[in-house]
């Protein structure tokens, strides 16, 4: 893990702002009111383009500059968005080659938004121009505290398929296999007759019969698209980074798809940045999918879908921000409709923002925009800008962060970490019997540990991981690596040597880099550390009884798909498969090695068999004893220069009752606290133990 370049000194709230959409006139009152409400930063610009660039080549600079002088001399200060996401009308009409195409290689109209592609040369070019302009003429600005390179890259799509990215994609496999042989044996292109024989001949993988793609080449694609977004993004921090002023920050607000965030972490941003939406798991739309993943409408765990990415962002960079976070109901004019936060709800996920690692939370919107698609995404006031209840609870959880001072970047506390890797990612979303076992599966293993309030961080694994990185954790879960490189297996055999326990699912290392299936019986390069081979594998029919396994005498259910497990007489048997056509065989194996050990599980991880494996594991969630809690209360524990802290969040409309084993230190009443007290309604609880 790369250390973050900038730290907040100390929690900051912000809001985001668009002086572009309210009359000059409203400007100063609207500063003077955040600044009363606690607010201390706005981000601006981020779609502002044609406000500096309203020809091509003409440049103006009185629109920002009356506004950041107006924030200087408030004393607000700034972080300012370069405006790529949304180039302007005169660009995409006289250049239409720097508009993205969709899968069928049809253009996206001029309109909405991110309608651009990173690797058309003139888009590179007129982005060079524009972040060259806005960062020479601002970069000194007092206001200004930080930089937001574009906005949310990858959102909106994750698919590029423009002219300019065949070509670039024809580039990235030149530079990748240097030979057509060597591309032509990674991507078996024998199978199907799919020899290329020129690079020319090379397309994106795009509009083919029933998702037939080449599996090896769209895995090559979903590389090809994070290089293109992190280089697009190298690109404006290359800029930036020449500048802005000694001590000013580059971020981005990010965690989207077909990107590897780690790696533009590393290359581009001094802290990373995310945009926390906890009603998207509200949504109405969206219920039919999140049901499948294990989240209901009336579900207490819908709130740690957000806690999830959170963590994942953690796991980047431990002491990030938040560029926008929801203090409104959700929703576009064409669709996303969300329920508006209950009382309670804006501070509760903002602390949830703070729990999992936040020095810096930034509402979205000062004021919900009365016209344009996003008329219907609330911001703290509604389009007549009166004091409401949202912009009371956003001055009160600013005023509670006043409150919980020591506990800025205080580090968060975990004893487990979910493994992640970009390839493993892509592979999932390629292919649909991996997909089928991860998705669910990450779902699964974050809800159990919150459940049982086991604290879990994201550990994204790469090549050049340092193994420190992975022995800050007793346990770690890599549910299903099926692709595995040389250098992981050996980094994750380093860590189960000096003493780390690796839990591993089916389906684990059966494949190579390039996604084909290795030649050996798997888990293939990871076999001397499981100490287990798979002797065969397969789905279970729906229609049939789940499959179940023994393990000391306890049932637990091994779903949807089974590696039939064996030992090579070096691993101990923990469980075996008794029902179906393959009872009797192993199906979770021990091998201690060193001073650790691997458990190899041969199925997907259902909810009481990862209850039993925790505890196996040594894996609690007591604190040490201090409390008890229930299920729909969140813990996360922070510590700083010796100092220990527990955040408690109660999700649910109805008060949960906390024992304290021992006398704490309420640090939002400042008050001692012991025994059974009561945490309100979406109410939180910060404790100094
Ligand atoms: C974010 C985006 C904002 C705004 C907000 C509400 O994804 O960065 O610009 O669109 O969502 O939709």
């Amino acid at each position: 893990m790369k250390k973050q370049n900038y730290q907040w000194p100390e929690y900051t709230v912000g809001t985001c702002y668009y002086p572009e959409h309210w009359d000059e006139s409203l400007w100063e009152s609207d500063l003077d009111r955040m600044l009363a409400a606690g607010i201390r930063v706005v981000r601006i610009a981020e779609f502002a383009w044609n406000l500096t660039e309203p020809e091509e080549g003409v440049f103006r600079f009185d629109f920002f500059d009356s506004f950041l002088d107006l924030c200087a001399e408030k004393g607000m200060k700034v972080i300012f968005g370069t405006p790529t996401a949304t180039p302007p009308a005169w660009l995409t009409k006289k250049y239409p080659e720097v508009l993205n195409a969709d899968q069928n290689s049809i253009p996206y109209e001029h309109g909405a938004r991110r309608h651009y592609n990173y690797n058309s040369p003139l888009y590179r070019e007129k982005t060079r121009i524009i972040v060259t302009v806005l960062a020479e003429h601002y970069g000194k600005h007092p206001a200004i505290v930080g930089w937001q390179i574009d906005n949310e890259i990858n959102c909106e799509t994750c698919e590029f398929h423009s002219e300019a990215d065949q070509a670039a994609f024809r580039v990235f496999l030149r530079e990748t296999y240097g030979s057509l042989d060597a591309l032509n044996r990674a991507w078996g292109t024998r199978f199907w007759n799919q020899t290329y024989t020129d690079w020319e001949e090379i397309r994106l993988p795009g509009h083919v019969l029933n998702k037939g793609w080449n599996p090896h080449q769209r895995l090559d694609y979903l590389r090809f698209v994070s290089a293109s977004a992190r280089g697009f993004c190298k690109l404006q921090a290359d800029i930036l980074n020449q500048y802005k002023k000694p001590g000013d920050f580059i971020t981005t607000n990010a965690l989207f798809w077909h990107i590897d965030n780690p790696k533009m972490f590393d290359e581009s941003l001094d802290i990373f940045g995310y945009d926390s939406y906890p009603n998207f798991a509200f949504g109405l739309n969206r219920s039919e999918l999140l049901k499948e993943h294990g989240y209901g409408i009336e579900g207490d765990l819908n709130d740690r879908l957000s806690g999830k990415s959170l963590s994942e962002v953690r796991g980047i960079c431990p002491h990030f921000g938040i560029l926008e976070q929801q203090s409104g109901a959700g929703s576009w004019v064409s669709g996303m409709e969300g329920p508006q936060p209950r009382p309670g709800q804006i501070r509760l996920w903002a602390m949830q923002s703070v729990a999992h690692g936040a020095d810096f939370v930034s509402f979205f919107r000062w004021r919900t925009c009365s016209f344009g698609t996003e008329m219907y995404w609330h911001g703290i006031l509604d389009y007549d800008g009166r004091d409401n209840r949202r912009l009371r609870e956003v001055a009160a959880f600013a005023s509670d962060l006043g409150k919980l001072a020591p506990l800025c970047g205080s580090d968060y506390v975990a004893k487990l970490a979910i493994v992640k890797d970009y390839d493993n990612a892509c592979d999932a979303e390629i292919d649909a019997w991996h997909g089928r076992l991860s998705f669910p599966d990450e779902n699964t293993i974050y809800q159990q540990a919150q459940r049982s309030h086991v604290s879990c961080d994201y550990l994204h694994l790469a090549d050049d991981s340092a193994l420190e990185d992975l022995c800050r954790y007793p346990v770690l879960i890599y549910p299903h690596p099926a692709i595995m490189t040389e250098a992981r297996a050996a980094l994750l055999k380093a860590y189960v040597e000096q003493g780390g326990t690796l839990i591993l699912g089916c389906r684990t290392g059966y494949k190579q880099e390039n996604g084909q299936a290795v030649l050996s019986p798997p888990p293939g390069l990871l076999r001397d550390l499981t100490g287990s081979i798979v002797r065969e594998s397969g789905f279970q029919h729906p229609a049939e009884p789940t499959v179940t396994v023994n393990w000391d005498g306890e049932r637990f259910e091994a779903p949807v798909f089974q590696d039939q497990l064996d030992t090579e007489g070096v691993a101990t048997v923990l469980a075996r498969y008794d029902s179906s056509w393959f009872a009797g065989t192993p199906a979770l194996i021990e091998h201690r090695l060193g001073a650790g050990r691997c458990l190899h599980w041969g199925s997907v991880f259902s909810r009481t068999l990862l209850e039993k494996l925790f505890a196996y594991a040594e894996l609690t969630g007591r604190f040490d004893g201090l409390l008890d809690a229930p299920e729909a209360v969140e813990i996360a524990e922070r510590k700083k220069d010796g100092r220990r802290f527990l955040m408690l969040l109660n999700y649910l409309p109805e008060e949960q009752k906390i024992v304290l084993r021992k006398e704490m230190r309420d640090l939002l009443e400042d008050r001692f606290v012991s025994g059974t007290i009561s945490l309100p309604p979406f109410g939180v609880l910060v404790l100094e133990v």
